[in-house]
């Protein structure tokens, strides 16, 4: 497992993450609009209620004051029928900061992500992701399988 480097710290999405640049992080990855503190909470609370199905992961730096968040991921366990009620972890949203590319963050967010879904009993994690970004999985451990569909509303 790679290091992370001094003062950053690895760990599960705060309601106080708001203030500490969670969304902007997000920025770097698509849209994400102008979400109120309210809008927030109230997503942040929803999310905390479906019981071990969603985790979102996020690097803090603390070297800065006030410290910042430089990476998230999401790892979504969804519970299946097929596979004697099989369950498969899904992996999303992962952004890290431009300014902190390079430095190995993106990994440690995958490494923990799917150490999560092991953990929870996912007999696999996939994910969709852009050619430009399959290199970076291929490095995480990831193989190309399948295709990706999508209808856009
Ligand atoms: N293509 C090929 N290799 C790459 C790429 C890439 N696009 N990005 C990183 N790598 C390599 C690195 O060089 C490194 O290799 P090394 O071990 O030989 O040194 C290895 O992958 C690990 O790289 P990290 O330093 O952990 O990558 P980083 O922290 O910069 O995060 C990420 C990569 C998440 C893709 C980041 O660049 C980013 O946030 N990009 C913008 C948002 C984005 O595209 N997110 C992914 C969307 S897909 C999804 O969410 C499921």
């Amino acid at each position: 497992q790679a290091e992370l480097p001094e003062g950053y710290k690895l760990r599960a999405l705060r309601q106080e993450d708001y203030d500490l640049g969670f969304l902007d992080c997000l920025r770097v990855l698509t849209t994400v609009g102008d979400i109120s503190k309210e809008e927030f909470d109230k997503r942040y609370q929803w999310l905390a209620n479906q019981d071990g199905t969603y985790f979102i992961l996020v690097i803090e730096d603390t070297n800065t004051s006030p410290s910042r968040i430089v990476g998230t991921g999401a790892l979504i366990v969804e519970r299946k029928f097929i596979h004697d009620l099989g369950k498969v972890g899904h992996i999303e949203d992962i952004a890290v900061a431009k300014d902190q590319q390079g430095k190995k963050l993106g990994l440690r967010i995958i490494q923990a992500l799917d150490f999560i879904a092991k953990e929870t009993g996912c007999y696999k994690t996939i994910l969709d992701c852009s050619e430009h970004n399959e290199g970076f999985y291929v490095k995480c451990g990831f193989k190309r399988a399948g295709l990706e569909m999508a209808h856009y509303h």
